[in-house]
């Protein structure tokens, strides 16, 4: 369905900005704006745990007037055997118009090409995570005005994170300049390494990312403590930011690993912000799902 959004290479520049600008009006606007009711049945299916994405895709359709169907994967057919495409083409058949689909398995989204509604990939895998993406383009757009130029650190697993690919495909596109620091075993080809500190002083934005052991990543014999100091946002490297570079995560945090404890609230923190910028973008995501063209410029 042309009103997909499966990964952030679907996406064009032009259509990452209408997104963008379309949260920005749902963010200013004092008017509440809602799809109609009998036409706006969505259905929430994450075969993965997760808060932020779920939660705020549940937030963000209640707020557009939709009738919310949460999924649990545990309580349905699928303990029965049943197939994810079978799934997904009965919320089909009894009348689900758009679907948010979180599963744990690297583009499980091309088992569902003959699917006709707008599927909306809340992750796949270590694979895309388009509205964390967007989210966090959000984030930088509304701090620096611009991502020309911008310079963008990501830190930390790489090579297991769907949210490193996506942003850097998006920021490159948009002429950010990123490099990605952290353990040699989690490097990934194609992406331009920099020494830690290093990029710390050269960041504009430093993003650190959680150590995705559900997908298998680990470093022996390191603890807690020495990830922090060796590829972590400490104190040490907090004091080498730029006056107004500003520190962002996607979350969950592993406080005191990634990221010392408390830096997740610093005054250059944007984490929680991010998480309020999801409604907003996963809104205006659910909006173009639904067909409707992007809200006209000022
Ligand atoms: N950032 C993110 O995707 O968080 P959740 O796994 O809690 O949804």
């Amino acid at each position: 369905n042309k009103h997909s959004l499966l990964s952030i290479q679907d996406l064009s520049i032009h259509d990452i900005m209408e997104i963008l600008h379309d949260a920005r009006v749902f963010n200013i606007s004092q008017q509440d704006w809602h799809l109609p009711m009998h036409n706006a049945l969505v259905a929430n299916l994450f075969f993965e745990p997760s808060t932020r994405t779920h939660y705020s895709f549940e937030s963000a359709e209640y707020q557009l007037g939709c009738s919310v169907a949460d999924f649990n994967s545990a309580s349905s057919s699928v303990t029965k055997g049943e197939s994810l495409y079978d799934t997904v083409k009965t919320f089909e058949a009894i009348g689900y118009k758009v679907l948010v689909i979180r599963h744990p398995q690297d583009e499980y989204f091309k088992e569902l090409e003959d699917i006709a509604i707008p599927i909306l990939n809340a992750g796949d895998g270590k694979g895309n995570h388009p509205t964390q993406c967007l989210l966090d383009l959000y984030t930088m757009y509304d701090e620096f005005g611009t991502f020309e130029g911008l310079n963008v650190l990501i830190c930390g697993d790489i090579a297991h994170s769907r949210v490193a690919a996506s942003n850097k495909d998006a920021l490159e596109r948009l002429g950010a300049n990123v490099r990605f620091a952290g353990p040699k075993e989690w490097e990934r080809e194609g992406y331009p390494t920099i020494d830690m500190d290093e990029g710390v002083r050269w960041a504009d934005v430093v993003m650190m990312l959680r150590i995705q052991k559900e997908r298998g990543a680990s470093l022996a014999g390191i603890s807690d403590e020495d990830y922090l100091h060796t590829y972590g946002l400490d104190h040490r490297r907090y004091a080498m930011m730029k006056e107004n570079a500003i520190i962002m995560h996607p979350a969950p945090v592993n406080r005191g690993v990634e990221i010392a404890d408390d830096l997740v609230e610093c005054e250059k923190s944007r984490i929680f912000k991010q998480m309020e910028n999801g409604v907003l973008v996963r809104k205006a995501v659910i909006k173009r799902a639904f067909g409707y063209s992007a809200f006209k410029e000022d």
